[in-house]
């Protein structure tokens, strides 16, 4: 059987899409539900780029078992060190170097010649391999690289010892028929042994075709992203690719994988999660409408068999969520057993805090549901410091009221006594009010640069989950923050303060701020 793997870089390309950036406890959660989910690779973020970086894929390395764990490092020995510290505590250590290779990125980003980038990729592939026996070498910008000298560059670090030889559609340009060519031309120059990866960009929509076109061509490792988040379009959707190469074994033969593609829905929430990148409905395989018949006629013919308009079943990736619920009589051991069936581990997490917050919303509505728990969770898991606390609001608006906001905040400075501040505003709505009243209690007046709300579960009480993310000035770097109540504009300033909360640590240097390395 021909084996595919699937290297992940949520954690690192799909962190890299504006404003998802996650924090190690969300990072690490991410990993573990990606090792359960069967990939074969984490790549697990980019150490050099902060300090944060580093410790995140340090901590994933060393919690993850069965997958290899992956650190990114331009070819320059300084990020091939420190990557190496990051993930040598993994049972599967593994190292990416990459160095651009199209005349481009090599004038206008290197300022090197052909054989200075070839000279630069070598080296960086032999000081990888004096620290790891598991290297890839990728060439940026590999689809928009004349592939006489690309076939050099890769022929070169193979040669070198890099096990795996990674070919990037960078900026997305690629179409699938000369994608394919290139694959197979660069298939034939390479060593068997050699392990042919792409990563396939989305610009113009093609990730996936792309990454399954190679396949056909003679890749056998796609990388790719959960939900298909990343830089700019973003990268191949994971869901897309594993459920192509199932669908259509016609075309692709039997392929194995070790993927149980049941985890694919519930990797997908977690990931949207945690990273404030919503799905969008009509979103391949795992967007809301994937598997909702609408019209009559096709309503008619699903119910006589599903097989007239499904190619796969909602339950083979997971969607098909049981509607258990739990309620204000459920104790803590009913709430732990729920969470072993989700597949959190109950021994990871605070269960006193979150049986209070379960009771608290039990109390306002009749069913909590598992969505509802598992927003719980993750609200605890996402959490940083809480600097600044929300103790009480009052919200006043109306066709006929200028909307206002009272806020009491109680801020918890390390080594300073807790104190309680109080502030109201006027806004042009009510979560317009509260976050203008939050900004004269905080002191800091951040650009609101996206708002998101939606339904957790079913029916008028359903916990509601918002999700935003700011910026402290124009040019500085979005935060993301999140919360959740029965009641929205509750969540609302929730996420609001978490976001600030989020902030107030990244600026303290704790949080490990993110110095994006120059790509
Ligand atoms: O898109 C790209 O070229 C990358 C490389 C670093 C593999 O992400
Ligand atoms: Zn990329």
């Amino acid at each position: 059987m021909n084996k595919i793997k699937i290297f992940d870089t949520t954690l690192r390309d799909g962190e890299q899409s504006p404003g998802a950036s996650m924090n190690i406890a969300e990072k690490i959660q991410i990993a573990r539900q990606l090792e359960k989910m069967g990939v074969d690779t984490i790549e697990a973020g980019f150490p050099v780029a902060s300090q944060g970086d580093f410790e995140a894929v340090k901590r994933v390395a060393s919690e993850i078992k069965k997958s290899s764990v992956c650190g990114l490092a331009r070819a320059v020995e300084g990020d091939i060190k420190r990557c190496w510290d990051a993930v040598k505590s993994a049972r599967k250590p593994k190292i990416h170097t990459f160095i651009a290779t199209s005349s481009i990125h090599r004038k206008s980003k290197l300022g090197m010649t052909k054989k200075e980038v070839i000279q630069n990729a070598v080296k960086a592939v032999k000081k990888a391999c004096s620290f790891c026996k598991d290297v890839e070498f990728s060439a940026e910008d590999a689809t928009r690289t004349d592939p006489e000298y690309l076939i050099e560059v890769v022929r070169a670090a193979a040669d070198a010892g890099a096990k795996t030889i990674n070919i990037p559609d960078t900026v997305g340009y690629a179409l699938p028929a000369e994608f394919g060519e290139l694959i197979k031309r660069i298939r034939n120059s390479l060593p068997e042994d050699v392990v042919l990866s792409v990563h396939c960009h989305n610009d113009l929509g093609l990730a996936s075709a792309n990454s399954l076109e190679a396949v056909s061509s003679g890749a056998s490792q796609i990388e790719c992203t959960v939900n298909g988040i990343g830089e700019r379009a973003g990268n191949a959707a994971m869901e897309e690719v594993i459920m192509a190469l199932k669908v259509r074994k016609d075309i692709f033969g039997e392929i194995s994988m070790d993927i149980d593609t049941r985890q694919i829905f519930p990797t997908s929430s977690l990931v949207a999660r945690l990273s404030g990148m919503q799905v969008q409905r009509n979103k391949a395989v795992v967007g809301a409408n994937a598997f909702r018949h609408e019209a009559g006629i096709h309503q008619h013919g699903v119910i006589k068999d599903k097989l007239t308009y499904e190619i796969m079943t909602p339950e083979s990736v997971g969607s098909k969520v049981e509607a258990l619920y739990l309620g204000k009589h459920s104790g803590r051991h009913a709430i732990k057993e729920r969470l072993e069936r989700m597949g959190v581990d109950a021994g990871k997490i605070d269960i006193e805090d979150l049986f209070e917050r379960f009771k608290k919303l039990a109390d306002k509505k009749k069913q909590v549901y598992d969505d509802e728990i598992l927003t719980l969770v993750e609200d605890q898991i996402g959490s940083v410091r809480k600097i600044y606390e929300l103790d009480y609001i009052h919200t006043l608006s109306g066709t006929k009221t200028v909307p206002s906001a009272t806020i009491r905040i109680k801020i918890n400075k390390s080594g300073k006594k807790s104190r309680v501040i109080q502030e109201a505003a006027v806004g042009d709505g009510p979560v317009d009010a509260c976050y203008n009243a939050i900004n004269k209690v905080t002191g800091i007046v951040p650009v609101l640069v996206d708002y998101n709300i939606k339904a957790v579960s079913r029916g008028g009480d359903s916990l509601g989950e918002v999700t935003i993310r700011i910026k402290e000035k124009e040019a500085s770097g979005e935060i993301q923050g999140r919360g959740s109540s029965t009641d929205i504009i509750e969540a609302s300033a929730l996420a609001y303060i978490s976001a600030i909360n989020r902030l107030k640590v990244l600026k303290s240097g704790k949080g490990g701020g993110r110095l994006r390395a120059n790509l």
